[in-house]
C-alpha cells in the first residue's frame, strides 16, 4: 500500500500505521483522512492481519490534531462537514473495525489526535506523552467524537476538567485516569505494542471481532448490549474456531484457529 502522509507496515499478523508528517506534527488533514480511512478498509480485508499498531512518525507527536490550517476559514456548516465526514470515515471506522487496533502514543496526542487514539480499541504511551483535548482554546469544541469518547474512558468529572481547561495530561496521568493502559519508554513502545498484539494473535479472530462489536454496543444509542451479546455469543458457537478452541482444551492442546 502507497500513499502520502501515512507508511503501511505488514509484518508476519501486524500491520503498523505510522502518520507520516513530522514537521507539522502529524496533524490530520483531509487527505491523511483518507488515507488512513483506505489503509483501514483495505487492512479489514487481509485476514492474516491479527493487529493494527497506530504511530506518530518521529520522536515527538503521535498526532497534534487536526490540521487547523485547514479550517481556520470554514463557515459552520462547512465545520459540521468536517467533523461528520471525519466520524464517519475515520473514528468510528476505527472503533468498529473487526481487527483490533492499538494506538501507540508516541508524543503529544492532542485534539483530533487523541480523538484518534481514543477511537482505537486501546492505548499505550511512551513516558514522553502528552495528551488533551485543546479545542476550546481556539474556540471551538472536539468534533471527532472527543466529548463522547473521553468521558466514556475517565469519566464524566476527569473529561469536563480535560476538555474545560484545555489542559495537557503526562503519560503517567493518563494512566491514572484510564486513558492509556500502560506506559513505557519511547523505545519500548513498539515491543510492547508487539507484545500485546501477539497475545491477540494467539485468539480466535472471529471470537474477537464478536467481542468488540459486543463491547462497542454497549455505547451504541438505543442498542441494548446484553442483547448483542446473547446473540454473538451464540454466533461463536456456529464457527469452526469454537469448535477448535474447545476440542483443544478438552485434550489438552493449544488451539489451531482457522476461521478468518
Ligand atoms: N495543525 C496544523 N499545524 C500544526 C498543528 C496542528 N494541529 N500542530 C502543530 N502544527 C505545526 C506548526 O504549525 C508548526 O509548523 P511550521 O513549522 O510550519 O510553523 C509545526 O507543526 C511544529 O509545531 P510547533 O508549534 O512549532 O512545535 P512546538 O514544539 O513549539 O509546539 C505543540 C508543539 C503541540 C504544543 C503545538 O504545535 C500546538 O499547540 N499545536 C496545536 C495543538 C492543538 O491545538 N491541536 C488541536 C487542534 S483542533
Amino acid at each position: 500500500m502507497k500513499f502520502k502522509n501515512i507508511l503501511v507496515d505488514i509484518q508476519d499478523t501486524i500491520a503498523k500505521i505510522t502518520i507520516n508528517r513530522p514537521k507539522k506534527l502529524n496533524a490530520l488533514n483531509k487527505d491523511t483522512i483518507q488515507e488512513l480511512h483506505i489503509a483501514f478498509k483495505e487492512i479489514q480485508s487481509y485476514t492474516d492481519i491479527k493487529t493494527v499498531i497506530l504511530i506518530g512518525s518521529g520522536e515527538k507527536a503521535f498526532v497534534a490534531g487536526a490540521d487547523i490550517s485547514e479550517f481556520a476559514h470554514f463557515s459552520g456548516k462547512e465545520g459540521a462537514n468536517l467533523a461528520r465526514e471525519g466520524q464517519e470515515k475515520l473514528f468510528d471506522f476505527i472503533e468498529n473495525l473487526s481487527t483490533p487496533v492499538i494506538a501507540a502514543v508516541n508524543g503529544f496526542a492532542l485534539g483530533g489526535g487523541l480523538e484518534l487514539a481514543m477511537a482505537c480499541h486501546f492505548r499505550i504511551a511512551s513516558d514522553n506523552a502528552k495528551m488533551g483535548l485543546p479545542e476550546v482554546s481556539l474556540g471551538v469544541i472536539p468534533g471527532y467524537g472527543g466529548t463522547q469518547r473521553l468521558p466514556q474512558l475517565v469519566g464524566k468529572g476527569k473529561a469536563m476538567e480535560m476538555i474545560l481547561t484545555a489542559g495537557m495530561i503526562s503519560a503517567d496521568e493518563a494512566k491514572d485516569a484510564g486513558l492509556v493502559n500502560y506506559v513505557t519508554t519511547l523505545e519500548g513502545l513498539l515491543p510492547l505494542a508487539e507484545k500485546l498484539a501477539g497475545k491477540i494473535a494467539r485468539n480466535s479472530s472471529v471470537a474477537i471481532s464478536e467481542a468488540i462489536e459486543a463491547v462497542n454496543a454497549n455505547y451504541k444509542e438505543g442498542v441494548n448490549g446484553y442483547y448483542v451479546e446473547i446473540e454473538n455469543f451464540g454466533n461463536c458457537f456456529e464457527t469452526e474456531d469454537f469448535k477448535e478452541g474447545t476440542t483443544a482444551f478438552l485434550e489438552k492442546r493449544k488451539p489451531n484457529f482457522s476461521e478468518e
